[in-house]
């Protein structure tokens, strides 16, 4: 078991990761229950692979499991789902010094944690991330939000859960290509500021991918460990050292949107090229040692997630990605501030960044992947 602690005053939390806690989860939360009892909220798909085992191990501890089962899918983080969520939690009377219990990914985490700290003026909650993404990311920092019309993340608060319970063999369950898309936020730990621990990625990265459980428990631990650090340092995205954590996410939120944010590229797969991108645009302005760049194009194709426009299955041009940066929330006084890097672990923000020549960078980049 390895326990590390978000350090942030009273909203200081753990985070317990553990092969096998879900089948414990009753002994970690039976203290979060009032009277006895806790609200469960999840999707159907995780209801189906992984709720039996949280409520086997609450009944184990006293304690009655009321469960929420929501459809599975990005569109689960909308108004309209956070209104009937919302509802259900009021029929069930929760109270404001309440914990409610997110079993699932990003979607269900981010929702959950939204629902919790508008709920009564705010309530606690506790994540049980079930995917790679939501293990290593999402579950970790109390960033929550819904999507809009408008855009993805846009309606959300900062609010802190009060203990994250890691349980790595609850993957055992996740489709291989959620599994992928997830390791692209593990690998984005290595680029930003840890080359050794890209190193490992690049040697041990595929044991990890095929469900080894010490390699995943290692890999989940640090990503856990690099994420803490940083929310600790700026909780809310202040300093600059939290944006960090979007390397790849402007490059690849462009090519999310012209996939139409569905499931032909996923969100991890959207950064995994990112990262791809952000690091050969940074070779092509000189900051970056071409042979990094190609290290991680190398790794991130290796492991069979897209490293540019053509395996992320892109169709607009440069100018079009860039027309769906102009929308990204990051936007400040007309310009985007941009992560690039001086090298494998040295990730940096740039303030100067021209979108007219990142537009001219994406066709390039797209027209060399063509074989002459
Ligand atoms: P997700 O929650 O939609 O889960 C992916 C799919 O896997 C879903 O179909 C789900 O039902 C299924 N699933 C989940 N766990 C399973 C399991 N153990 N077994 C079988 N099926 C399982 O997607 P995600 O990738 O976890 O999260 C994506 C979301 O996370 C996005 O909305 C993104 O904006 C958000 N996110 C938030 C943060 C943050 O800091 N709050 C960070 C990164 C991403
Ligand atoms: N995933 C980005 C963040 O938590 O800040």
């Amino acid at each position: 078991m390895t326990i590390i602690r978000v350090a942030l005053e009273q909203r200081s939390y753990d985070i317990v990761i553990e092969e096998g806690a879900l089948d414990r989860a009753g002994d970690h939360l039976v203290r979060h229950a009032r009277n006895g009892r806790l609200v469960v909220v999840t999707d159907s798909n995780v209801a189906a692979a992984q709720l039996p085992r949280l409520e086997a191990s609450l009944r184990a501890a006293d304690v009655a499991i009321e469960a929420i089962i929501l459809p599975p899918g990005e569109q689960t983080k909308s108004w309209r789902p956070l209104e009937c969520l919302l509802d259900a939690l009021l029929a069930l009377e929760i109270e404001r010094g309440d914990h409610i219990v997110a079993l699932g990914g990003g979607v269900i985490g981010d929702l959950v944690g939204f629902a919790a700290s508008i709920l009564k003026r705010g309530c606690h909650f506790i994540q049980l991330p079930t995917t790679l993404l939501a293990q290593v990311d999402s579950s970790v920092g109390g960033k929550t939000a819904i999507n809009t019309g408008a855009g993805k993340n846009l309606v959300g608060s900062f609010h802190q859960p009060s203990l994250v319970l890691i349980d790595p063999s609850t993957l055992d369950s996740l489709p291989p290509r959620e599994v992928r898309a997830g390791y692209a936020e593990v690998v984005k730990y290595g680029l930003i500021d840890d080359a050794a621990f890209f190193g490992w990625c690049e040697r041990e990265g595929h044991r990890l991918l095929a469900g080894e459980s010490e390699a995943r428990e290692y890999a989940i631990a640090r990503s856990v460990a690099a994420k803490a650090a940083i929310v600790a340092d700026d909780e809310r995205e202040t300093t600059g050292r939290r944006a960090l954590l979007n390397l790849g996410h402007t490059f690849g939120h462009a090519l999310e949107a012209d996939t139409g944010f569905s499931d032909r590229l996923l969100h991890g797969e959207g950064v995994a090229a990112g990262m791809a991108l952000a690091f050969r645009y940074s070779a092509r302005l000189g900051l970056c040692p071409a042979d990094d760049a190609a290290r991680v194009t190398a790794h991130v194709k290796a492991v069979g997630l897209p490293h540019d426009l053509a395996s992320a299955r892109v169709e607009a041009d440069g100018a079009g990605l860039v027309a769906h940066m102009l929308h990204d929330k990051k936007m400040a006084g007309g310009t985007l501030p941009f992560l690039l890097a001086r090298g494998i672990g040295k990730t940096f923000l740039s303030k100067d960044v021209a979108l007219a020549d990142v537009a001219a960078f994406l066709d390039e980049d797209r027209a060399k992947a063509v074989p002459a």
